[in-house]
């Protein structure tokens, strides 16, 4: 009788965890099978030492497992009920989210987006590079052999254990490497890091970004490049502005310059930005040096083409007026939260 009833009970029970629409149902229900005073299930268990010894060996197990099946339902059903975040006591579904703080572009990385649409709408493409690269593609493609004095230029963090590579001193090491894998015409840019063993102050760093640009092409100019560095300053500084080029030196361009462009705070006239010069030395520049296209492979006398460096961490603290390099790096969210 007892077995027959328990099975009932236990029938019932899960009928009505099973339709239960809230978590105040769940507990009346609870109750109403566990309750300690008069909870069907507790009162059978409760009457267990009445029974005789077999009748108690029967009924005894059962009913014990009725209450943990039991228990187990309406633990699942409440969890449930958690889960839809209906029946929470002070948890209302239907409120507005509460404010998050989200977070913001790093000021490099701001300005490098903004150079990457200008390139872009210009014909560019946007390559990202390696950080690591090898000695050749760093130094000896562009013309700068292992003991030549313009390594003393740029100051390079070697890899211990591994001589042939170097952690790139400048964009321009990814120059040959791009033209090995493609043919012209080529009209390239490469932004990115770049690592120099440099005793740190307020411009110097050892981490810090370039963007290498480059053209490769038959019957590629000076007229060229002095026509795209001004295209693409006037993009930049949303002006027209003037420039000049001066004799640079650089292994892998020949002529070799440094683009002026006319000071933007003066307009020309002479400040101390400019050093009253009126210039100001932005964009080191050439003509690509014919053995550099010739470490590329391509065919002798067939394209000619220029390159430029443009310093994307100099150009971000002209545009924001930051007069310390290594706040970039320093992770100071005092600083960051700024931009
Ligand atoms: N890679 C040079 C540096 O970091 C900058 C540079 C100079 C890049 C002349 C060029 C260039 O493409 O033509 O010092």
């Amino acid at each position: 009788m007892d077995k027959e009833k328990i099975r009932g009970l236990l029938k019932e029970a899960e009928a009505k965890i099973g339709i239960a629409k809230g978590l105040n149902e769940v507990e009346k229900i609870k109750k109403e099978y566990l309750g300690r005073k008069d909870g069907q299930i507790s009162l059978i268990l409760r009457g267990l030492k009445d029974m005789k010894p077999e009748q108690k060996k029967e009924v005894g197990p059962m009913a014990n497992s009725a209450k943990i099946e039991i228990e187990k339902m309406i633990k699942d059903k409440e969890e449930w009920f958690l889960l839809q975040g209906q029946e929470v006591a002070g948890f209302d579904i239907t409120l507005p989210g509460s404010k998050t703080t989200t977070g913001h572009m790093h000021p490099i990385e701001i300005v490098r987006q903004e150079l990457e649409v200008i390139f872009n709408s210009m014909g560019f493409d946007v390559i990202e590079g390696d950080n690591l690269v090898s000695d050749y593609y760093n130094f000896e493609s562009l013309n700068i052999p292992p003991d030549h004095p313009a390594r003393d230029m740029q100051d390079t963090f070697f890899i211990k254990g591994h001589k042939e590579l170097v952690m790139r001193t400048h964009t321009s090491a990814m120059q040959v490497k791009i033209m090995e894998e493609r043919e012209p015409p080529l009209r390239v840019v490469v932004p990115g890091r770049c690592f120099r063993n440099e005793a740190t102050d307020a411009s110097h760093e050892h981490t810090f970004h370039q963007l290498e640009g480059f053209i490769v092409d038959k019957n590629i100019s000076i007229s060229n490049l002095i026509y795209t560095q001004k295209m693409i300053l006037k993009e930049i500084f949303k002006k027209d502005v003037k420039v000049r080029l001066r004799p640079g030196y650089f292994p892998f361009v020949e002529p070799g310059f440094e683009l002026d462009c006319s000071c933007l705070i003066c307009d020309g006239k002479g400040c101390p930005v400019c050093k009253g010069s009126g210039w100001v030395e932005l964009i080191p520049c050439g003509m690509i040096h014919p053995k550099v296209l010739e470490s590329a492979g391509y065919p002798k006398g067939k394209y000619t083409g220029f390159a430029f460096g443009l310093g994307l961490t100099r150009l971000a603290m002209m545009k924001f007026g930051i007069d310390d390099i290594r706040l970039f790096m320093d992770g100071d969210l005092r600083f960051l939260k700024q931009f």
